[in-house]
């Protein structure tokens, strides 16, 4: 049975007897604590169906209880100890629920911190109003599009928002949805972009975030810097679950700071159909060394936070443990696509042995992974270096390297490389990049300044080697997902790079926006490469609204192109340019501001086509129309990811044909990180790369030329 618990009519009716349907009621308010309260409490006529829920989860258990609860903000107060003392009580398999049970996929009832009391009451995602939407659509399409084309997706768009039309019916639906929901696209966004994505997550969807290079002469201080990062890591934990982390803002408007409780503790797990998530609090985390897993307790049984020397101790152990590679790591199954580990995940978990296994991994904090060297140092070009990090945090770099020293399920991996690569991967579902890359931050400010904890536990336990029996099966399984990872490196072309002629401060110095400067830089670099406009995509957060993930701001406009072209042209006088990159500019912003608040094309537009698909409706013909398919046929997918220290993140592209590029503008210098598919030959990364490079020269020298003249 299918319940949404801010559906409150089905709610109501619904006669909830059945344990499993309690368990997916009380997984719902976990998950959204903040905002499902808000909702409810916002909503007073709710009071019959909170109370109705008290008494079902109550019910054999305490009427005493239920009765004395009166009121929401009880409600919550008394469900939290109550879900945490569940989640002690229940095996395992007890919550464990089938697919599409609920609109989220939980496999257990903790969240990754202590309940916040700071409730933040942010706004709810607008609708935006579909004219308006399809108004700023028909621009976006146009530079992919000739005239005739052009006509037809405009007599489209024409019919679409006509009275009485199928565009307006979906509206309206989802104008009904948005009032039942704090954020109507949250669990589609989560369900739709990645659970029931199907492609491995390697490459496809989980970035690699590099951290500032180390040299590592001895063991020891590869092992010595891992126990920092773990300690480090279980301080920016502290900092979550005490609600401490301060509230980002955007101008005025503070920032949804949920993602934060997601970082430690989650695991995604592979199912048909469409992944679960899995949130844990847990006192270890999971090292993995030559495809080995353990488990290592962070704290000791005393529950005091291990000293540093005390972590070495146990990592050093971890190492005697696994002197040589196992052929039986299973960790590289989790490179696979999602259904063919899925399948093999069904296998070993019928093993208790197995099963066990696999339930420690997933309630643990995070992954440490202590990686083989990859020759880091022996790289003389800095960018090299940057390549060589980039591949180890994308993908581990093949079968043969470090590709099965991973558990790429983990929200958070870290990895220290024996000579020196320090980074993570992280799964991408439950958070966005800019927290993650807030957090690594916080991690190497803490081992620059030195910091990190010399008091004992005084009952540290040892680390425990997690043991797998894999059945002839699983080891075919195990040798296919080597060859289809090394296959994924090979095609993956990554250039990461720091541009260091300049960086935010000339921008700003030229009263210019340093991210849309920027995007208008690649959009340059694409037209100068392809002589067509490349469909562009950055991410925008729309964390100003309760439960905000992205929207996508549409960086390819008529203005773009006709600064593209205008740059690429001898003939045209550099004030003619200069205005041409100033409008790109103010296009961009424009877009970029409207896309933070909500009002983008392709959330509202996903959400008309979703609505659709749920209510059995046909889908307009707009969403063939090439207008659509080319405007989002992504060929360079882009992503801001600020962080101050000398880190970049990187990912790979989302269209076969197509480049990504994510970059970190600081003052003076920007990291970028940008890729390609090997296999396509229509794109090379290594001449986007000069391209971009290129456009950045000529955008500078254009600006410094005209003012220049001006004086
Ligand atoms: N003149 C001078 N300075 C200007 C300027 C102008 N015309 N326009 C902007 N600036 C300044 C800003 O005030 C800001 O100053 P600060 O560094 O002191 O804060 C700085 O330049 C940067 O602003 P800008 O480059 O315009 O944009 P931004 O940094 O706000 O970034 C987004 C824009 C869209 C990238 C950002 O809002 C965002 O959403 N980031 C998250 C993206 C994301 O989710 N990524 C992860 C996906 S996994």
């Amino acid at each position: 049975m299918l319940l949404h618990l801010t559906d409150f009519s089905r709610l109501n009716s619904a006669k909830c007897n059945k344990p499993i349907n309690i368990l997916t009621l009380w997984s719902h308010v976990i998950l959204h604590t903040k905002s499902s309260y808000n909702f409810l409490y916002q909503h007073q006529h709710n009071n019959a169906v909170l109370s109705s829920l008290c008494r079902l989860i109550v019910v054999g258990r305490d009427e005493n209880k239920r009765k004395s609860i009166k009121n929401n903000h009880e409600f919550v107060s008394f469900i939290i100890p109550m879900l945490r003392r569940i989640n002690i009580m229940n095996a395992y398999k007890g919550y464990l629920l089938e697919p599409y049970t609920c609109c989220h996929q939980i496999t257990s009832n903790y969240v990754s911190a202590k309940y916040s009391t700071n409730v933040q009451n942010l706004p709810r995602l607008p609708v935006p109003k579909l004219e308006t939407t399809l108004n700023k659509y028909l621009k976006t399409v146009r530079p992919h599009l000739n005239d005739q084309e052009y006509e037809i997706t405009k007599s489209l768009v024409k019919d679409f928002i006509s009275e009485g039309s199928t565009g307006q019916k979906l509206q309206s639906l989802l104008e009904n949805r948005a009032e039942h929901h704090s954020n109507w696209l949250e669990q589609w966004w989560l369900n739709t972009a990645y659970l029931e994505y199907r492609d491995p997550v390697v490459i496809f969807s989980s970035p690699g975030l590099v951290f500032p290079f180390r040299q590592f002469n001895t063991r020891k201080e590869q092992l010595l810097y891992a126990a920092k990062t773990l300690l480090a890591a279980a301080d920016y934990k502290a900092l979550i679950d005490g609600d401490k982390i301060p509230v980002e803002m955007m101008g005025k408007n503070p920032l949804d700071m949920s993602q934060y409780k997601k970082i430690f503790g989650t695991c995604r797990i592979p199912w048909e159909k469409r992944d679960k998530l899995s949130y844990n609090n847990s006192k270890h985390v999971t090292v993995i060394h030559n495809n080995h897993i353990f488990h290592v307790d962070v704290w000791g049984e005393d529950d005091i936070l291990l000293s540093e020397d005390q972590l070495v101790q146990s990592l050093e152990k971890v190492m005697e443990l696994s002197s040589t590679p196992t052929e039986d790591g299973i960790g590289i199954l989790t490179s696979e696509n999602r259904d063919t580990w899925a399948k093999a995940y069904q296998i070993l978990i019928k093993d208790k042995t197995n099963e066990d296994s696999l339930i420690d991994i997933e309630k643990s904090l995070a992954v440490l992974c202590l990686d083989a060297p990859v020759g880091l140092w022996k790289c003389a070009d800095p960018n090299a270096r940057r390549n060589l990090a980039g591949a180890q945090t994308i993908h581990g770099g093949g079968s043969k390297a470090n590709g099965g020293n991973r558990w790429f399920d983990k929200t958070v991996q870290f990895i220290v490389g024996a000579d020196g690569v320090t980074g993570l991967t992280y799964e991408h579902s439950p958070a966005e990049g800019q927290p993650i890359a807030v957090m690594t931050d916080y991690i190497v400010n803490y081992i620059d300044q030195g910091k990190g904890n010399k008091k004992p536990s005084a009952k540290p336990s040892e680390p425990k080697h997690l043991r797998f029996n894999v059945k002839p099966e699983v080891k075919e399984m195990i040798k296919a997902s080597q060859t289809h990872l090394d296959r994924l490196v090979a095609n993956l072309e990554l250039n990461c790079f720091q541009y260091d002629k300049y960086g935010k401060n000339f921008i700003k110095s030229q009263k210019l926006s340093p991210d849309s400067y920027l995007q208008m830089a690649m959009q340059l670099a694409f037209y100068r490469l392809h002589n067509t406009p490349g469909a562009h995509y950055e991410s925008a957060a729309t964390r100003m609204y309760a439960g905000g993930r992205t929207e996508t701001i549409r960086s390819c406009s008529i203005e773009s192109i006709e600064f593209a072209k205008a740059m690429l042209n001898p003939q045209i006088a550099p004030k003619e340019k200069l205005t041409k990159l100033q409008n790109a500019i103010n296009g961009h912003k424009d877009y970029t501001v409207q896309a933070l608040q909500g009002f983008g094309v392709d959330r509202h537009l996903l959400g008309l086509k979703l609505i659709a698909l749920e209510n059995g409706i046909e889908l307009p013909k707009l969403y063939t129309d090439p207008g659509y398919t080319r405007s989002a046929h992504m060929r360079i997918s882009t992503s801001q990811v600020a962080c101050k220290c000398d880190g970049f993140m990187c990912y790979g592209p989302l269209v076969p044909d197509g480049y990504a590029t994510c970059y970190n503008p600081r003052d003076n210098d920007v990291n970028f990180a940008t890729s390609a598919f090997v296999e396509n030959p229509a794109t090379s990364c290594d001449k986007y790369r000069q391209a971009l490079e290129q456009s950045l020269q000529d955008m500078h020298d254009l600006l410094l030329k005209v003012t220049k003249s001006k004086l």
